[in-house]
């Protein structure tokens, strides 16, 4: 391994990250961490999906879905298996560890309501993931994290057009507009969340330094809220921010960040919470985390059974 004077030095002159000899001891790290916290996020996105089918109201739309279901279990298993060229040992973190030290956002630990509600997670946190992994792909000093992600893209983009098509036929309806509003409200908030701290209360971050990312976390913010609000605004579905001429920014019409009530499953929008509320609210997790996770484990047991049994 490489001091990170020295591999800034080099990456300043262009140079592409391939294996662990190639990095610092920093640099590792938080690339296993930027994995990690990919990786679950992907895997853990299935289960609300899978337990939304039963809202899809067409065939063919199902068999959409479960393209989805599929593309995220690759994506997540290209994560992984990036975790595992770096000697993490994949099995246990899957399979192994505990629940609550899953690294997936706080969103995808709950479940779905209606097919409103999956439509709005593609056309607006499918649209997150795009955003934050176009920006690794766009920038990662890390080679084959880059080559891998051409894939990643091209399927988020999918997923997001799946959703936005879906929601344009739904809003044709009163009822089906009533719903989607309805989703958008609170979605869109669990959309802001996933960028993580604001810049201001960031420390100097080695992962923009490292070229492991390209924007801050509030340029990508922005980024998601201008594509999410510009396509509602196509479907006159409200959107609870607006743009700010005098900041040349969008800005959440409340104060941001705010109390999330799990029982209630909704904002309180008149009380503020600290960043660290937050990141408090995302390290207790979600309420079906520790379903979706024994869901893995029991699949896992019952593969491991057959083969016992010279089936596999
Ligand atoms: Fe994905
Ligand atoms: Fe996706």
């Amino acid at each position: 391994m490489i001091s990170n004077e020295e591999l800034l030095e080099k990456l300043a002159n262009g140079f592409v990250v391939e294996t662990e000899d190639d990095m610092s001891e920093d640099y590792r790290k938080l690339l296993v961490q930027t994995l990690t916290i990919t990786a679950d996020t992907e895997l853990i996105s299935i289960f609300s999906i899978l337990d939304a089918l039963q809202y899809v109201p067409t065939l063919n739309r199902r068999i959409t879905e479960l393209a989805i279901i599929q593309d995220e279990l690759g994506h997540a298993h290209i994560a992984y298996r990036l975790l595992r060229l770096l000697g993490v040992d994949t099995d246990y973190l899957i399979y192994e560890r505990e629940a609550k030290d899953f690294r997936n956002p706080y969103l995808m630990d709950l479940k779905l309501n209606n097919y409103a509600e999956l439509l709005t997670l593609h056309a607006l946190l499918d649209r997150a993931g795009y955003v934050l992994l176009g920006d690794v792909f766009h920038h990662t000093s890390y080679g084959p994290w880059k080559r891998a992600l051409t894939k990643v893209d091209a399927e988020e983009g999918f997923h997001v057009r799946n959703g936005e098509s879906g929601l344009r036929a739904m809003v044709k309806t009163a009822a089906g507009r009533q719903q989607v509003q309805a989703a958008v409200d609170w979605m869109f908030i669990m959309g802001l969340d996933f960028f993580g701290m604001p810049d201001h209360l960031k420390k100097r971050s080695l992962q923009l330094d490292f070229r492991l990312k390209g924007e801050t976390n509030d340029q990508m913010r922005q980024r998601w809220m201008k594509s999410a609000v510009g396509f509602l605004d196509s479907i006159q579905i409200q959107a609870p921010v607006h743009w700010d001429s005098e900041s040349d920014s969008y800005v959440t019409d409340f104060p941001y960040p705010c109390e999330w009530d799990t029982d209630q499953r909704r904002w309180q929008l008149d009380r503020p919470v600290t960043w660290q509320d937050v990141l408090g609210r995302f390290r207790t997790h979600g309420p079906y985390r520790r379903e979706y996770v024994e869901i893995l484990r029991r699949g896992r047991e019952s593969y491991l059974a057959l083969r016992g049994g010279g089936v596999a």
